[in-house]
């Protein structure tokens, strides 16, 4: 009995410490509006790494942010398409007779496009191409001209859509249909160009 009342003070003394030291953390950390406050595991707030402003010295001219080296390309940001094939009528003609899918076309890439397609095209187009995807349905948008029997905004039947028209529209997008190059590599692009034409063939 007197054992557990010994216990049972201790326990109390340890409360008390306790809800002190909990006390003054929240005082100090009510302090001026300018002070942090009491900075807690301090290496937090100071990464190992450099900050791009910081000096340093494993450079010759000793700064962090390093330009990048003379004719590099920075990782999926540059699109040779634009060079060689710009946003515009001609662009798209050109792109149609010059650029082929660089891909071969298996059963895996097929699949791979047609995965891309529904998730980035039928919403609009349709499962089967036809425009009548569900945006469609819903009477919130025009539909599309189909792939197999439509006819072109810009000249000609939706089924004999070249590679390089379908990839050029795709890129830059038409009219009502958006770019899409910042969502779909070029790789991404192509295998959805070999699903079109797939659907192209649909009666
Ligand atoms: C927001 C709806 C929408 C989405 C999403 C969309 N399209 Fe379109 N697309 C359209 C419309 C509308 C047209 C007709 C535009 C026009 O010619 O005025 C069109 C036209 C086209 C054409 C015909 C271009 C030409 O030369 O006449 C192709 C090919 C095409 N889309 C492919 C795609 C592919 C592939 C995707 C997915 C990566 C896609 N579209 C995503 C709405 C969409």
């Amino acid at each position: 009995m007197k054992g557990n009342m010994l216990a049972m003070n201790k326990l109390r003394v340890f409360n008390m410490a306790f809800l002190a030291l909990a006390a003054s953390i929240v005082i100090a950390s009510c302090g001026s509006k300018s002070s942090p406050g009491w900075e807690y595991a301090r290496n937090m707030y100071d990464p190992i790494a450099y900050n791009p402003d910081q000096p340093n010295k494993n450079f010759k001219d000793g700064k962090t942010a390093q330009l990048p080296p003379a004719n590099t390309t920075p990782v999926g940001g540059f699109d040779k398409l634009e060079e060689s094939y710009p946003n515009t009528l001609e662009g798209y003609e050109a792109a149609g007779k010059n650029m082929s899918n660089p891909l071969p076309v298996t059963t895996e890439t097929l699949e791979q496009g047609k995965s891309l397609y529904l998730n980035m095209c039928s919403q609009c187009h349709g499962l089967n191409g036809a425009g009548d995807g569900a945006i469609v349905k819903m009477q919130k948008f025009p539909p599309p001209p189909s792939y197999a029997t439509g006819t072109s905004s810009r000249g000609g039947a939706m089924k004999d859509l070249t590679d390089g028209k379908i990839f050029h529209t795709i890129t830059y997008g038409v009219n009502l249909m958006g770019p899409h190059r910042y969502q779909l590599t070029p790789n991404e692009r192509w295998k959805i160009v070999m699903y079109v034409h797939e659907l192209q063939k649909l009666q």
